[in-house]
């Protein structure tokens, strides 16, 4: 643990969640909460809300939430401890200087340099005989020398230890190039070099540091792209590439790509805005970052449904964001790259000027989905867009797009307004009644957004999370509970709380939301507070606990029985595929 559990028991009880929290939003005393509207999406009613009692805040809107530490970190978009020491220096208290903390620091140094090293090496390489073939291929694909020198491409011999060598010869050890995900261990132990017989493109954070690699194969192999995976310094979900040099642009929005290989064709042909997001979807780190260094982003993913699916989550992001969107609408050719290489440059920039914003964009896509040769198509477009355009806050948007929808369908003007105006009363009253029913719901009614969060067993994890709001509002049932296996959970977030949760208990008699932090990512911290919203009924807790821990020792068993058909239905098409 990097900083004493003492200090951050100090730390809790010297801060309160209401002084907090007030600092930023407004707060309204309603009952035994305070309300307010939230800082983390732009809202026109509070649903933000702070418990005092349990020392947590929570948005029914957004879902974000958590203790002090949390408010704190996401507010400011900050790490754990730079929150703790916020927190730290507004309660008057010394950050201790944890040892643990410096040799991080240090850990985080050397894989900075080390993966300098390796671009380096990586960039070096394309001068020797063995990278002819990849020298052809970026020839091929059109990327200048000045293009390769400025995005510091390289490649990885066909080898298994190229890298590891060279690197060694510096001094870096077999665990440091492990830890920067340069080496893969097999199972004998021995290191060998993740990146073989590939193009590299290095990713570069926006000080400037080499933080990951993704490498590419010459032909059409798969897999296609391999990438670094998260390390000390690299988190996908939180760094785009090619933002180190978009920062600088002039131009007034930012262009957001769905490959390396678009966002370099973009950079070369002279758009120097472009960036791409890491073979992941776009996160809200991600929108929050882009935020920092624009005001507008351009939505440039490839042309295909999968893209235009991507686009549409991207949109609502961005937007929770405060950011600007516009999307820009690609035909003849499936990504930027291959547009700027069919039609040039001049056509991209055409694209980019009718780029639409995004409601002119949904409106559009609704309305392809429909013939308009018979009225009750008319009449279904109608009541699709008023329900789009309804939600638009602003009342001279709405008059404008529905004007537009109205054009479309081939309606009166009037007509389309004043259904806008009705689809407007029922989705406000629609969302009082969601708020409500969420906020009393008993247990899990619906799957988590966040996908990394969803769960593969719904029954069982609703039992899990039955069992951790009760362990957490009362931990002296941890002692009720002990023949309860950690594998019983098949949620990881919940088993993690569990187990977390209850060596706390344990070791310090006490469970602190504010130590729960240090290993939550701020989603799952959310997830979590959101539980702890939900009132519990302790006087029955002892019965609901070993309700609980039944039902979810047989959904085990359950899963197991089909795991296990799984891995075997595996195998055998596994030998169908290999004669
Ligand atoms: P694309 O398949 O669209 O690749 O994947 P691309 O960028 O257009 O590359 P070329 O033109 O085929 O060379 C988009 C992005 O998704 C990630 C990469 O970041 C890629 O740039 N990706 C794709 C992977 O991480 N792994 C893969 O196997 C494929
Ligand atoms: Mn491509």
């Amino acid at each position: 643990m990097a900083i004493p559990q003492s200090f951050l028991e100090e730390l809790q009880a010297r801060t309160d969640i209401v002084d907090l929290v007030s600092s930023y939003v407004a707060l309204d005393k309603k009952g035994n909460r305070y309300w307010g509207l939230c800082p983390f999406h732009s809202e026109k009613t509070p649903s933000f809300s702070v418990v005092p009692e349990k020392q947590v805040c929570y948005c029914f809107g957004c879902h974000k939430g958590g203790g002090a530490v949390n408010f704190v970190m996401e507010l400011e978009s900050v790490g754990f401890v730079d929150a703790v020491a916020i927190l730290a220096q507004r309660a008057g208290m010394e950050m201790p200087d944890t040892k643990d903390g410096q040799d991080t620091r240090k850990k985080r140094e050397r894989l900075r340099i080390l993966n300098k090293e390796a671009a380096r090496y990586f960039h070096g390489n394309l001068s020797a005989p063995q990278a002819q073939n990849a020298v052809a291929y970026l020839n091929r694909r059109g990327l200048s020398k000045r293009t390769i020198t400025n995005f510091g491409m390289g490649y990885a011999f066909d080898t298994w230890d190229g890298l590891i060598r060279a690197m060694q010869k510096k001094e870096y050890t077999k665990r440091e190039l492990l830890d920067a995900g340069l080496a893969v261990e097999s199972k004998t132990g021995t290191i060998y070099d993740r990146f073989r017989d590939r193009v590299m493109f290095p990713i570069i954070d926006v000080r400037g540091n080499v933080i990951g690699f993704g490498g590419r194969v010459l032909d059409d192999t798969t897999p296609k792209y391999l990438n670094s995976p998260d390390t000390l310094i690299y988190n996908k979900s939180k760094n785009l590439f090619a933002l180190n040099l978009a920062k600088r642009t002039k131009a007034d929005r930012l262009i957001l790509t769905e490959g390396y290989m678009d966002t370099i064709a973009l950079h070369q042909a002279g758009f120097d805005s472009a960036v791409a997001s890491l073979g992941t979807s776009l996160t809200e780190d991600h929108a929050r970052l882009l935020s920092h260094y624009t005001q507008e982003v351009v939505i440039a993913y490839d042309g295909d449904q999968a893209g235009i699916r991507a686009a549409q989550r991207a949109i609502t992001i961005l937007n929770r964001t405060g950011l600007q969107v516009r999307v820009l609408r690609m035909t003849g050719a499936k990504d930027p790259d291959e547009f700027i290489q069919k039609y040039g440059k001049d056509a991209f920039q055409k694209l980019l000027d009718a780029s639409e914003n995004q409601m002119e964009y949904r409106l559009l896509q609704l309305r392809n989905q429909y013939s308009f040769d018979e009225p009750s198509d008319r009449v279904a477009y109608l009541q699709d867009a008023a329900g789009m355009i309804a939600r638009l806050p602003s009342p001279v948007e709405r008059e404008i797009y529905g004007g537009r929808a109205a054009e479309a369908a081939g309606v009166e003007r009037n007509t389309m307004l004043a259904e806008i105006e009705r689809q407007r009363g029922k989705q406000g009253w629609k969302q009082k009644k969601q708020m409500e029913r969420k906020a009393l719901a008993p247990a899990i009614q619906a799957q988590p957004k966040e996908r990394q969060l969803r769960e593969r067993d719904i029954k069982s994890a609703c039992a899990e999370e039955g069992i951790i709001s009760l362990v957490m509002a009362d931990p002296v049932l941890f002692n009720q509970i002990q023949e309860l296996d950690v594998n019983d959970f098949s949620s990881s977030l919940w088993r993690k709380v569990y187990q977390e949760a209850r060596n706390q208990w344990q070791e310090t008699g006490a469970v602190h939301l504010t130590t729960l932090a240090q290993v939550l990512t701020p989603e799952e911290m959310s997830r979590l507070t959101g539980v702890l919203q939900k009132p519990q009924v302790l006087s029955e807790a002892e019965q609901a606990i070993s309700d609980y821990s039944s039902l979810m020792q047989r959904q085990r068993i359950k899963r197991e029985v089909t795991e296990d058909r799984d891995i075997l239905s595996l195998r055998n098409r596994k030998k169908l595929e290999e004669p």
